[in-house]
């Protein structure tokens, strides 16, 4: 199939420089497994789970199968004031993969409704319990938490940030960035150690300045996924965890690249054995085959919210979407859990993501502009220097050069990141691997 059979005039890209890309589109057709088809019939490797989704790899039968019997059974039932069997189902399967108390699921369709439906909850909970004063919400700088205005205004990521800060929420702080280039410049499956306390900055200036009693909540990705991997501080999430209940703050881990087995466990709160209040998620839990997303929210907060004096009638929570709990989206997501357990997908992710490490470590050290490596779970990244005055344009290059040559990374501002599915072989792991390598020398 050439690129003229397509009309390119009506669909505006997401997150991608359109002009270029109209130039010398990217287009897929297919994808099985590890790998996608593009339209003029070439193979490209999957080195991204597709914007970090496709955990048990392309077109996995059970998945497809689940997803074909449901429309067949039920297609679509009206989320509010009536539910349907598979969201029930979904929920309960949720609640017993996250940790601690977080057992009750708010579904939703995306990461970014996730997030703002979590920054809801936090003040909806304060003010069923009579602190309605707590409004004020701490992200991190580099956070990411999608496009909606609550987390874009929680976000940390400038480009995101810049065009819109006009209408960001009103009370909104950050916390400082965890990424030290000199001591922890390279990193290996292991968590960076500071010098300082950087979380002293929490205690010592942010919460004074706008009083702890007036914080609803702080939330963090446990590990900064679209900021280009960047790996929390020895400690820090406990310590984070211990601030917040010393002060009745809630702690809210976005867990939309951590969660269901990126680091090798169900999600970035076990494998750093922090419990949050609010958990929220959306990629991999349908396989990226259907858009589903949703908070895990701890016991304490659904009980608060329902014990209220309104009469029973009257809704508790004044919050949903149409397509909450999407029957066909919550039988995707039972057949990926069930896929993903099945093939113990969770443990290979965190196997084969020490190969990955090894692999980016022994191969990226010491090429041309390389200044950081990072790795943990099935994910890892290299950071280049950016070129004078045109930051992210190495990257971009060579994400580019990388496609053309059948390797799907992700740029991230000059940090080039790989984070395949689970199912991922150490020859698809050398393939991206030495493609990204000799694109990397080729645009020194
Ligand atoms: C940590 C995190 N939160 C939220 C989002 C937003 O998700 P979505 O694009 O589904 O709205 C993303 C997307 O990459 C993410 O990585």
């Amino acid at each position: 199939m050439a690129t003229t059979d397509f009309n390119m005039d009506n669909h505006w890209l997401p997150f991608t420089p359109n002009r270029a890309f109209k130039k010398a589109p990217r287009i897929f057709v297919g994808a099985d497994g590890m790998e996608f088809t593009t339209h003029d019939g070439r193979k490209v490797v999957d080195g991204i789970s597709s914007l970090w989704c496709v955990g048990a790899g392309h077109n996995r039968k059970p998945i497809n199968e689940a997803i074909k019997k449901q429309l067949d059974t039920l297609d679509y039932a009206t989320a509010f004031q009536a539910s349907n069997d598979q969201a029930f189902k979904a929920a309960e399967m949720i609640a017993a993969l996250a940790p601690g108390d977080l057992n009750k699921v708010l579904f939703c369709n995306s990461g970014s409704e996730a997030a703002d439906t979590a920054l809801k909850v936090a003040l909806a909970y304060h003010r069923a319990r009579g602190e309605g004063h707590r409004t004020v919400f701490i992200g991190r700088e580099k956070g990411y938490h999608g496009v909606g205005f609550g987390g874009m205004s929680v976000g940390g990521i400038p480009a995101n940030r810049k065009v819109f800060g006009s209408a960001f929420l009103p009370r909104v702080d950050h916390l400082r960035f965890i990424h030290d280039p000199v001591n922890n410049a390279y990193i290996h499956h292991q968590e960076p150690e500071w010098q300082e306390d950087i979380l002293l900055e929490l205690e010592n200036r942010i919460l004074p300045l706008h009083d702890p009693s007036n914080v609803a909540a702080v939330i963090v990705e446990p590990v900064a996924g679209s900021a280009g991997w960047y790996l929390p501080p020895k400690g820090y999430l406990k310590r984070l965890r211990e601030i917040c209940d010393k002060h009745g703050i809630l702690l809210i881990f976005d867990e939309v690249i951590t969660g269901f087995g990126r680091l090798g466990t169900n999600f970035g709160a076990d494998f750093y054995g922090v419990v949050p209040d609010m958990l929220t998620f959306a990629k991999c839990v349908t396989n990226g085959v259907i858009p589903l997303g949703g908070v895990v929210c701890r016991d304490k907060l659904y009980e608060a919210m329902m014990k209220t004096d309104a009469p029973e009638h009257v809704i508790e929570f004044f919050h949903g979407y149409t397509y909450s709990g999407h029957p066909v989206a919550c039988a995707a997501a039972i057949a990926t859990l069930e896929l993903l357990q099945k093939e113990a997908l969770f443990q290979r992710a965190g196997e084969m993501g020490k190969v990955l490490g090894d692999a980016f470590h022994s191969t990226f050290k010491g090429l041309p502009n390389v200044i950081g490596i990072r790795s943990m779970g099935l994910a890892a990244a290299v950071e280049l220097a950016p070129i004078a005055g045109s930051p992210g344009k190495r990257a971009y290059d060579i994400f580019v050069d990388c496609f053309n040559n059948g390797s799907l990374v992700r740029p991230a501002g000059d940090v080039l990141v790989i984070a395949p599915p689970y199912i991922v072989e150490k020859s698809h792991i050398d393939r991206l691997v030495n493609t990204l390598a000799d694109s990397i020398r080729k645009h020194a």
